[in-house]
């Protein structure tokens, strides 16, 4: 949090229009728009200002994952877009409340956060073709080394897990692991009583995203009733395979959101805070500077 907080400073350190450049008047700054940031915290002591301009986009887009408290409390003060996990659109708008929730109490609106939720999908021209693509995948996962992944997520032994058994009952959440996999995958493992084998298997190699194993059309459907539903802002998503995974999304699936109405024909900006349609955010010190002018004009 400290680390991320004091990059936010520093890109604020250079105001808009800091930089003139201006061969004819020989003024290359305004040193009036450049300021020092003098953090001193328990980790990091930095004078500033940084060494390069300000962004066009103000700042560059914050994305955070991780859920935990922790993970919580840093997306509450800083995310502008979440990788998260969630199964269900009930799960990604209640996590969305979560975070805007406690984001509120730092002054920030609900529409300055977008929650982009995992998606791995395994498409096929039929749903026959896409279940074959999926078993043809699974028949080629490494087991030896998807139990050594799980093992490590879990954070335990891997002689602990026994491929044709649930998971052990007794399961501490790590306290400096990946809370947000270890809940979504145990979370999975136990609601669907599945063994290690199918638990790997219902993974997909994955860490406990969501998957979709489906036609274009169902793909495209049920990403429109998350969207409309408020279950999530947009996916982050985990084609099976690259890049053909990809390729299939793009021309099969994108055509249909496109044609529902739900994703653009074309870029309206240039920036990735643009395609976001996120807020600029407004520098420390020109708000400071904006601030102190309006009071001076009352007093005026
Ligand atoms: C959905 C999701 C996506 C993540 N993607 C990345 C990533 O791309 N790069 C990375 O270094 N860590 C990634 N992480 C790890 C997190 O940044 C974080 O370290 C981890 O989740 C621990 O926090 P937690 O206990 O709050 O989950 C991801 C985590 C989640 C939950």
């Amino acid at each position: 949090a400290e680390f991320t907080a004091v990059v936010k400073a520093l890109w604020d350190s250079w105001e808009d229009g800091a930089l003139i450049g201006d061969r004819a008047t020989a003024r290359f700054l305004d040193l009036d728009r450049l300021h020092a940031i003098d953090h001193a915290g328990p980790y990091y002591k930095v004078r500033g200002p940084l060494n390069v301009p300000r962004s066009a986009q103000g700042h560059p887009v914050v994305l955070q994952a991780g859920g935990s408290g922790d993970g919580r409390h840093l997306a509450a003060l800083h995310a502008e877009a979440i990788f998260s996990v969630a199964h269900t659109p009930e799960e990604g708008r209640a996590f969305a409340a979560d975070i805007r929730s406690r984001a509120a109490k730092f002054g920030r609106g609900p529409d300055e956060i977008l929650f982009l939720p995992g998606l791995s999908t395994v498409i096929g021209g039929t749903e026959a073709e896409a279940r074959r693509r999926e078993e043809e995948l699974w028949d080629l996962l490494p087991i030896d080394y998807a139990l050594g992944r799980l093992a490590g997520l879990l954070q335990i032994d891997q002689e602990r897990l026994a491929l044709d058994r649930e998971l052990p009952d007794y399961l501490p959440v790590p306290i400096d692991g990946m809370q947000t996999f270890f809940g979504a995958t145990v979370h999975v493992a136990r609601r669907d009583r599945l063994t290690v084998r199918q638990l790997i298997r219902k993974l997909g190699g994955s860490t406990g995203h969501r998957q979709l194993v489906g036609t274009p059309e169902q793909i495209a459907d049920d990403i429109a009733a998350w969207f409309e539903t408020g279950g999530a802002d947009g996916f982050n998503l985990m084609p099976d395979v690259l890049p053909d995974g990809l390729e299939t999304f793009a021309d099969h699936v994108v055509p249909l959101l496109r044609r529902k109405g739900i994703f653009r024909d074309g870029y309206e900006g240039q920036t990735l805070r643009d395609h976001f349609a996120l807020p600029r955010p407004v520098g420390r010190f020109t708000a400071a500077r904006e601030a102190s002018l309006g009071q001076a004009q009352q007093i005026a």
